[in-house]
């Protein structure tokens, strides 16, 4: 089968390349940029020299472009890992996060249900937010965003939804990996250069290592191509909304004293602090904890928890105490 990833050079594009680096269907990874020298060193590292590091341009907001690229090579899954990511940049550039978070995700929906085709989709644990939830999140749980990024990817969901193409959309949570810029890699520059620092401990979720996502990514593909090959039927019977994070939960704060912990880096005094002490133009959910059950139960996933998520991560970076 053939297999679009949209956003491949971002974090998550970046673990789809390492995770199909054997896989028997064929990939095209395509993307706005090309995948800067950094992480193509860092994919050659992590997956070897043979890694496909090229990519196709593809602006997911050119309907005409995406139908192009999906006849001429008879895609028949897209895995959609581009999004305006931004969420602070968001509150003022509603306009721009709307087009990438919901009506480029509608254009993909479009032609995979022309085609016939599946859209994996990426959402967000900031789909949630605005009630003090206490307990984990469900699917079916109203989304209540608190900020223009939350709200615009909420838009996404419904925009696929309503156009009714065959879909597994996954809010995930926390995303980080060995590409781009992310938390973890901030926090073990600010941690190994900095005496002190303050973190918020009144937002609270669950980290997820992006290859952790991509690795469930390729279940939901396997289980797709299972019923594809053997049903012969067009329609997927597990289309629907999923979570997925690794397992746990934590403040930014706890995450933060893991990551300076695993790094060796104890020269920094990390302290908590609450969310108004940091000047910001976005409301952050106070609790996005996301319910894994269904996704576990529907593709028999199995899901690491966040600290040994983060310790593997961690191996891939040279470390203070090494
Ligand atoms: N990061 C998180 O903490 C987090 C948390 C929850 C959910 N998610 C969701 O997870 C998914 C993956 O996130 P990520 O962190 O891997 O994102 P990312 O690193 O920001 O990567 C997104 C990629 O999409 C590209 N892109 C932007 N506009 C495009 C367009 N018009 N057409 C095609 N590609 C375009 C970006 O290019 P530029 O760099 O040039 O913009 C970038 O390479 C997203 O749907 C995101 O909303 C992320």
């Amino acid at each position: 089968m053939t297999i679009l990833v949209t956003g491949a050079n971002g974090q998550l594009g970046n673990e789809m390349r390492i995770v199909s680096k054997n896989s028997e269907d064929k990939y095209i990874f395509t993307d706005v940029v090309d995948a800067s020298e950094e992480s193509i060193a860092m994919l050659k590292k992590l997956a070897g020299e043979e890694i496909k590091t090229d990519t196709i341009h593809l602006d997911i907001t050119n309907l005409d472009a995406i139908r192009a690229i999906v006849n001429e090579n008879d895609v028949k899954i897209i895995v959609n890992c581009a999004a305006y990511t931004n969420v602070d940049a968001a509150e003022d550039h509603q306009e721009l996060a709307e087009l990438l978070n919901a009506k480029a995700p509608e254009n993909l929906a479009i032609v995979m249900k022309e085609v016939g085709g599946l859209l994996v989709h990426i959402s967000t644990d900031y789909v949630f937010g605005k009630e003090p939830y206490n307990t984990p999140c469900k699917e079916d749980q109203k989304g209540t965003p608190t900020g223009v990024y939350g709200l615009t990817k909420l838009h996404g969901e419904q925009a696929i939804q309503r156009v009714g193409c065959n879909h597994v959309i996954i809010r995930t949570a926390w995303l980080y990996s060995e590409f781009g810029k992310n938390f973890v890699k901030t926090m073990l520059n600010l941690t190994a250069t900095k005496p002190q620092l303050k973190v918020v401990f009144d937002q609270v979720g669950t980290p997820t290592y992006a290859l952790d996502l991509a690795n469930a990514i390729v279940r939901v593909i396997e289980s797709y191509k299972e019923e594809f090959f053997t049903l012969h039927s067009s329609l997927f019977t597990k289309n629907g909304i999923y979570h997925f994070s690794n397992e746990g939960v934590c403040s930014w704060y706890d995450f933060t004293k893991m990551i300076a912990e695993y790094a060796g880096q104890d020269n920094c005094d990390i302290q908590p602090c609450h969310s108004d002490e940091f000047l910001s133009t976005v409301k952050r959910p106070s609790f996005s904890v996301l319910d894994k059950k269904k996704i576990k139960d529907t593709f028999g996933i199995q899901i690491p928890y966040w600290t040994d998520s983060l310790k593997e991560l961690l191996k891939h970076f040279p470390l203070t105490n090494e």
